[in-house]
C-alpha cells in the first residue's frame, strides 16, 4: 500500500454482526496494511468495554467518544478501518468516511445478522426481550444511512470471508501481498 505521504483508508460500515472486524482484518492481512477497529481504540481508551461504558455515561456520551476518534483515525495512517454499526448516525462522521477514506458498506438482512449474534452479549443495543425486531428497526433507520457513506456496497452473504475479502479487493481493485487463508 502507499506510503503515509499519501495515505489510503478503507473503511468498513454496516450493521453490528455483519462481519466489519472479521472481514476488515483479513482485508488488511491480505493488502499488508494496519488493522483498525474504532471500537477497539475506544475500548482502550476509557479502560471499559463498550458495554459497561453504554451502561454507566449513556448513548450520547458515547457517540461523542466515537465521533472524536473517527475523524482522529479518518486523517491517519493508511489502514483498514472497522467502524461501530451506528458510527454512521452522525453526520460528520458520514463525512468523514465519505471523504477520507473509501467506504464499504457490508450489506447484511437483519435476519442474517440475527443468526450471527443471537448469542451474543456484547452489544448494547441487543440485549433486548426481541433482538430481531430491534435488528429490524436498526436496518430501516440506518441501511440508508449506509449507502449514503458507502462509495462501494458488498453482499455479505457468500461462503467463507476470505471469498468475500476477494469479492471486496476485486471490486475496489486491491493488489494482494498475501494469498488467501482457507
Ligand atoms: C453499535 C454497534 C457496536 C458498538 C456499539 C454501538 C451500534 O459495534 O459500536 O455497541 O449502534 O450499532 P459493532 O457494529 O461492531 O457491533
Amino acid at each position: 500500500m502507499n506510503s503515509n505521504s499519501n495515505p489510503q483508508r478503507i473503511a468498513c460500515v454496516g450493521l453490528p454482526g455483519s462481519g466489519k472486524t472479521t472481514v476488515g482484518r483479513q482485508l488488511a492481512r491480505r493488502i499488508g496494511c494496519r488493522f483498525i477497529d474504532s471500537d477497539h481504540v475506544m475500548e482502550n481508551r476509557i479502560g471499559a468495554s463498550i458495554r459497561e461504558f453504554f451502561e454507566r455515561e449513556g448513548e450520547p456520551a458515547f457517540r461523542d467518544l466515537e465521533e472524536a476518534v473517527i475523524d482522529e483515525l479518518t486523517q491517519g495512517e493508511s489502514c483498514v478501518l472497522s467502524t461501530g454499526g451506528g458510527a454512521v448516525l452522525r453526520p460528520a462522521n458520514r463525512q468523514h468516511l465519505l471523504a477520507r477514506t473509501t467506504t464499504v458498506y457490508l450489506h447484511s438482512a437483519p435476519e442474517e445478522v440475527f443468526r450471527r449474534l443471537r448469542h451474543d452479549q456484547s452489544r448494547p443495543l441487543l440485549q433486548v426481550a426481541d433482538p430481531l425486531a430491534r435488528l429490524k428497526e436498526l436496518y430501516a433507520a440506518r441501511d440508508p444511512l449506509y449507502r449514503e457513506t458507502a462509495h462501494h456496497v458488498i453482499e455479505t452473504g457468500r461462503p467463507s470471508v476470505a471469498s468475500l475479502v476477494s469479492a471486496i479487493m476485486l471490486e475496489l481493485k486491491l493488489e494482494a501481498c498475501e494469498p488467501p487463508r482457507p
